[in-house]
């Protein structure tokens, strides 16, 4: 069994981040969102992964390296353009073969990793296998129904009615029918070679298309409120060390990651928390559900719940909240600006000036 990981895509919904960087590179707890897949496909016993990019393919590169950090072998595979989820099978025809595999969304997170659901997949091998889970708004994602006996009986992709409020998460497994169907399909109103259109070619064509609903935790990280709440639920489950230095007049309270060659001084962290290697915190108050990556400086500032990459800076800021910092930004007070009033007032006046 191999695997298809999708990392190319545009991530529109997180610019300007995404301008300079893949959507799969944000960290979430001081990781990329993507690590976290590719280490669930190793826990499920697969080790040849196809990897899918686009534009950013040099930044997943640079990140993913071989593989064989993750114990995988990773084969690049270059779509032209963002074309579709289909339109990335139908390129990765030949690293795929006529293997099983199962499909990951770069920027999906899920939580319990996949092993259960390859497992049984092995095991069963129905034509395609899709997981489920309910949402509060399904016209965002492919939606599936279901009919009385739990079967997929239909699948639509963005629908503005939707017929229930299951959405396709961002994991597919498939055999080789999966060839076919991708090859049968037209591009849809939005351009794309959806897989959602292929699977319910699979359908029509009396294949078995099974659905497991997922009650656990998901999230497509296509947007800033997803990034933050994944990056809270990762840290309610991170294991507190201190590997850097933290001085006699800083607080650490609960849940706190402080990794190695990072300082805190005179400061309060609030966890669950992470602070990466060579950041310095000094006069601050870091608040729960916050992610500070690598080579950061807080001083003398406030932040929580919210996500800072690599290399940037809090000076003398007030509460910063509900937010992602991307990398090598400085965020410093405005200088005050004079204010001046000019008045003419008649005699008796009354005038109330708010400073
Ligand atoms: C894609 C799929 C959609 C699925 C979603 C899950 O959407 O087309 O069916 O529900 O991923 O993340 P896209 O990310 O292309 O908008």
């Amino acid at each position: 069994m191999k695997a298809l990981v999708l990392s190319g895509g545009a991530g529109t919904r997180l610019r300007p981040l995404t301008h300079t960087s893949a959507k799969q590179l944000v960290p979430v707890a001081n990781k990329p969102v993507l690590f976290y897949g590719l280490e669930a496909i190793a826990d499920a016993g697969i080790t040849e992964v196809g990897v899918v990019v686009g534009d950013t393919a040099d930044e997943i590169r640079q990140a993913v390296g071989d593989g064989s950090k993750f114990g995988l072998r990773v084969t690049y595979i270059p779509q032209e353009a963002p074309l579709g989820l289909a339109h990335a099978v139908v390129i990765a025809r030949e690293f795929l073969g006529d293997d099983d595999f199962v499909m990951y969304l770069g920027d999906n997170f899920i939580v319990g990793g996949i092993r259960e659901l390859v497992d049984s997949f092995r095991a069963e091998r129905p034509a395609a296998q899709i997981l489920l889970t309910q949402v509060s708004d399904p016209r965002a994602f492919g939606v599936a129904e279901l009919g009385a006996d739990g079967r997929v009986v239909g699948l639509d992709e963005k629908p503005e009615v939707p017929k229930s409020d299951l959405a396709l998460v961002g994991v597919y497994l498939f055999t080789g029918a999966v060839h076919e169907a991708v090859r049968a399909i037209e591009p849809s109103w939005r351009g794309e070679l959806e897989i959602t259109h292929a699977l319910q070619w699979l359908i029509d064509h009396e294949h078995d298309v099974r659905s497991t609903t997922i009650s656990g935790y998901w999230k497509d990280t296509g947007n800033v409120a997803d990034m933050l709440e994944v990056n809270r639920c990762v840290l309610e489950l991170a294991e507190p060390r201190t590997l850097g230095e933290v001085d006699a007049q800083s607080e650490i309270i609960g849940r706190v990651v402080i990794e190695e060659g990072a300082c805190v001084t005179a400061s309060r962290i609030v966890g669950p928390a992470v602070i990466g290697a060579g950041t310095r915190i000094s006069g601050s108050y870091i608040g729960p559900f916050t992610s500070i990556s690598r080579d950061c400086r807080i001083t003398d500032s406030e932040i929580e719940f919210s996500i800072v990459l690599d290399g940037s800076s809090l000076t003398g800021t007030s509460r910063v909240e509900a937010s992602i910092i991307g990398r090598n930004v400085e965020v410093t007070p405005a200088p005050r600006v004079p204010a001046a009033h000019r008045l003419v007032l008649g005699d008796h006046s009354k005038v109330q000036i708010s400073s």
